[in-house]
């Protein structure tokens, strides 16, 4: 089955984070992210795809630093919480519910329930004219202990992680109770 170009985003599998970053009163901001992939193997450096505008891109510029919160199934309902589009100054992950502790090298918080953690500090931004390339440097990265069993991760990384593919249509992910429509993604 051919398909239009941009629609080869069915077949690819891609991550469920949460980028976290704040404003410049200090405000945590979060907004699920998937277009988010390291920059080669050996390198300290992550990227992200942004579209324009995002609070996420504003702040990141702003304040120069963001945490990738990888999500996976465990905590797949607070990444979509926080998917909603609050006022600019709002802190959504409180106003949510979803629990946060702080990051070890930025000022963005983490959140508690995530796989891991990948603290980042901003080093490069090359803007298109729908979206932005974001490379950020890792300062930090930390999986999480309650998802670990002597070092390893204590479920497949397939079940776990859970890249999540469209099945050919727009249901991105159907998993046992989870089956969510994406209208927020291009
Ligand atoms: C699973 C999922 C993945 C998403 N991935 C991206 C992404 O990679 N880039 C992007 O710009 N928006 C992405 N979005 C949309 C943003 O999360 C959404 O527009 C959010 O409200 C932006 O929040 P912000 O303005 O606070 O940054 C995604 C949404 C969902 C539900």
């Amino acid at each position: 089955m051919e398909l239009a170009p941009e629609q080869f985003k069915r077949f690819f599998p891609l991550p469920v984070t949460v980028i976290t970053t704040v404003d410049p009163q200090g405000t945590p901001n979060a907004a699920p992210y998937s277009c988010v992939m390291p920059i080669l193997r050996p390198l300290p450096l992550i990227a992200l795809a942004s579209a324009l505008p995002r609070d996420t891109l504003r702040n990141i510029r702003s304040g120069g630093e963001f945490v990738v919160n990888v999500m996976g199934r465990p905590s797949f309902s607070a990444a979509m919480k926080c998917a909603k589009n609050y006022p600019v100054g709002v802190n959504e992950l409180a106003q949510e519910g979803v629990a946060t502790t702080s990051a070890r090298k930025v000022r963005p918080p983490r959140i508690k329930e995530a796989v891991g953690w990948i603290e980042a500090r901003l080093e490069n931004e090359m803007i298109g004219d729908k979206y932005s390339l974001v490379v950020g440097h890792v300062v930090c990265s930390e999986m999480n202990d309650a998802y670990l069993q002597d070092g390893q991760l204590n479920e497949l990384p397939m079940t776990l992680l859970m890249p999540y593919f469209r099945t050919g249509g727009e249901i991105y992910m159907k998993r046992d109770d989870i089956g969510v429509d994406d209208p927020s993604m291009q």
